[in-house]
């Protein structure tokens, strides 16, 4: 499974952080920038990721900005992309388990590096549920 990630200058730093933990458990990233802190769009990033996933719907994205709320907005505007801000582990869960995110947005600025790859772990290890779940995700179109 790729993970497409993506971040604004506010988000640069976590996204540094949590694609080397990634990378170290394995994981093949898709790094779509941006590569530096300098300022810069958030929804040119939240477009590409959302891009990407849209079009590989086996993989999974994260986007990161200063509060997540931007990348959330962005991504959520591409077909097939169900965007999470998480800021907790359980959210990150259900969003999965519940909503079948196939994005987590997280918040650069106001998580710390392990807060984040504790949410970040929960959103990769659960699984989509079916029944009422999928039948509610469906009507989502
Ligand atoms: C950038 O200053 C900030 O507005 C952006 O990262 C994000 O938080 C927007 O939602």
């Amino acid at each position: 499974m790729i993970i497409a990630m993506g971040a604004d200058h506010a988000g640069f730093l976590l996204k540094e952080k949590i694609k080397e933990y990634l990378i170290k458990k394995g994981f093949e990233i898709r790094d779509f920038g941006t590569d530096s802190d300098k300022s810069c769009d958030y929804p040119d990033y939240g477009f590409l990721v959302g891009d990407f996933v849209s079009k590989n719907r086996t993989s999974l994205g994260i986007l990161i900005c200063g509060t997540g709320i931007g990348m959330s907005i962005s991504a959520n505007r591409i077909p097939n992309v169900r965007a999470a801000l998480c800021h907790r582990e359980d959210f990150a869960r259900l969003a999965r388990q519940h909503n079948h995110a196939n994005i987590l947005c997280l918040s650069g600025r106001f998580l710390q590096e392990d807060e984040g790859f504790k949410i970040v772990d929960a959103f990769l290890e659960a699984k989509p549920e079916k029944g009422r779940h999928k039948r509610r995700v469906e009507k989502l179109g």
